[in-house]
């Protein structure tokens, strides 16, 4: 078996680190188990690129027990578990090909090696995989029929080719998902994110300027969990509907260029490129701490970064401290990459339950409906979504109330007024 990983016996501990996630997602497991027994997945082959974690593992489990046969690589060079990967070859025999740090080069080597074996299916998360298949591997698009995107950057990208024509496949938009995105994108990037800095510089965050840059899902959770931890948060944003929002939900708002004279702590989860840009970085404090939880590596301007530095050095793992031409210290973590990937080990097993059931079951919904849908995205199917969050409360012991039947009339009506 052809793979790339940093250390096959680093399987112990991946293969442990594995089992303690698996404890967290019961809802992924009850379809492992109906997998195993009804193999929906039978002879399918899936190409994978997404964060090579211990969720990821369990994932990637779950197809194999549906009878899919599947190749994975990385969905960002610092993001690979090395020992989740060498457990998945060691003890799962399947072909990872992700090593946390690769290079650019490596990384889409590996994006190659998942393609060169023809897959049927395609499970993204950020869309460069998908866009290597429409750029530089169109010999391979004959075989693929369909494939289940994990993220809002992927989906974003995925949108503009179905509007320009070029998407030559289904995809299946996972985080349009509600299990999804009100899910991960909230609790879990609020929660790793946090994680994610202080794992990296061991900074107290109560009584400390906090700087969420872009109130989405992801900007939400981080400045609900800043704030728990005692921190003056600001929202930065440029869209009227979410400042607003971010001011009525008690955050002060205001331009980049204002935080930035004020933050200690910054963090970027926009999706779009040079949000914190070298103006900004200049009036900042001396000792400022810069991260990005945005799925690219863009939402810094590094480059303008570097042209205004004397120097950097790596001070402790995971930060980058500059050293202006003005003589302040920058701190920029995890070379500008999705913090609570990079430092940290990502969003918790629990929320992944649903992401990641999600992506299972629209993987199921594809391999049912081939042939039925053109080159498009689409969303995950409702009743998909209501069974996890019905599944997930079972496993979580939580019962709800029924309508009674005059409840559901009363619903179904429009006579019934006061
Ligand atoms: N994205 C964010 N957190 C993740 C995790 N734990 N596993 C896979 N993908 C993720």
């Amino acid at each position: 078996m052809n793979y790339d990983i940093k250390d096959d016996k680093l399987a112990v501990d991946g293969e442990l680190r594995i089992e303690w996630a698996n404890q967290s997602m019961p809802v992924l497991n009850r379809i492992k188990e109906r997998f195993k027994t009804e193999k929906p997945l039978a002879g399918v082959s899936v190409a994978a690129c997404l964060h090579v974690t211990t969720e990821t593992a369990s994932l990637m489990q779950t197809l194999q027990a549906g009878g899919a046969n599947v190749w994975l690589c990385a969905s960002n060079p610092l993001s690979t578990q090395d020992d989740v990967a060498a457990a998945l070859v060691v003890n799962h025999k399947m072909p990872v090909f992700a090593i946390k740090g690769e290079d650019n080069k490596t990384y889409y080597k590996h994006i190659n090696a998942v393609l060169d074996p023809m897959p049927q299916y395609t499970m993204d998360d950020g869309a460069d995989l998908v866009s290597t298949l429409h750029s530089e591997r169109t010999d391979l698009m004959k075989n693929v029929i369909g494939g289940t995107e994990e993220t809002t950057t992927g989906i974003i990208r995925l949108k503009s080719m179905a509007k320009d024509g070029i998407l030559k496949y289904p995809i299946i938009a996972v985080n349009d998902a509600q299990t999804k995105h009100f899910f991960d994108n909230r609790y879990g990037t609020g929660q790793s994110t946090i994680d994610g800095i202080i794992r990296a510089t061991n900074r107290l965050l109560a009584g400390s300027f906090f700087v969420v840059c872009g109130y989405g899902w992801c900007g939400r959770g981080l400045a609900m969990r800043a704030r728990g931890m005692g921190a003056n948060v600001i929202v930065t944003e440029i869209n009227p509907l979410p400042a607003l929002e971010a001011v009525m939900d008690g955050f002060t708002v205001m331009p980049i260029g204002d935080a930035a004279k004020i933050g200690d702590f910054f963090c970027t989860v926009t999706g779009n490129i040079n949000v914190i840009r070298k103006e900004h970085i200049e009036t900042m404090k001396s000792g400022a701490i810069l991260s990005n939880s945005g799925h690219f590596n863009v939402e810094l301007d590094l480059e303008g970064l570097n042209n205004i530095s004397a120097s950097k050095r790596t001070i402790r793992p995971f930060v980058e401290e500059y050293k202006l031409k003005n003589g302040k210290l920058i701190n920029v973590l995890g070379e500008g990459r999705l913090i609570n990937l990079a430092a940290a080990e990502g969003h918790p097993s629990s929320v992944m339950d649903m992401s990641f059931a999600n992506q299972a079951l629209s993987l199921e919904y594809l391999v049912k409906n081939k042939g039925k849908l053109k080159p498009d995205v689409y969303t995950v199917p409702q009743d998909i979504d209501k069974a996890i969050a019905k599944e997930k409360l079972k496993a979580m012991g939580i019962e709800i109330d029924v309508l009674t039947p005059d409840q559901a009339k009363y619903l179904a009506s429009w006579d019934m007024g006061t």
